[in-house]
């Protein structure tokens, strides 16, 4: 991916924390998802009273495009923070890093970004080295 198309992913992440929801926690995320056919699926973090029915940013991405009938990507951009403030990178939950490799291969990109639109990129693979997959 170039630099101009991993900045544009980021920026569509931004625009999905917007619509975050998480009264409790207040840390916002937002993702998007690219897939081979190069069309984006956004995502937020939704929280809930019932605290283990949260769904993470990635998540909600990866399930409306496996929804929509795509299986085939090739990266996500994940953005976050408390109150919706990116100064920092978000790393990926380990529930998140599971379902990215059911539908992800090993150099899946998962880019890392901030409000300014700094990045930091890793493979699946370096991710979640050693992961129980399909063929297991
Ligand atoms: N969260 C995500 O959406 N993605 C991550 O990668 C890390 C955590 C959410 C879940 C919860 O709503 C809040 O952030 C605090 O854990």
């Amino acid at each position: 991916m170039t630099e101009k198309e991993i900045k544009q992913l980021i920026s569509t992440a931004l625009d999905a924390l917007k619509n975050s929801y998480a009264p409790y926690s207040n840390f916002n995320v937002g993702a998007a998802l690219l897939t081979s056919k190069n069309k984006v699926y956004s995502g937020c973090n939704i929280e809930n009273a019932a605290y283990s029915s949260t769904i993470c940013a990635e998540r909600t991405a990866i399930f409306s495009a496996v929804n929509e009938g795509e299986k085939n990507f090739k990266a996500i951009a994940i953005v976050g923070g408390h109150r919706g403030n990116c100064s920092d990178f978000c790393s990926p939950c380990g529930v998140c890093r599971q379902v990215m490799t059911e539908f992800c291969g090993d150099d899946f990109l998962v880019i890392f970004g901030d409000k300014n639109l700094n990045y930091k990129t890793y493979t699946l693979d370096q991710l979640l080295p050693h992961a129980f997959k399909r063929e297991d």
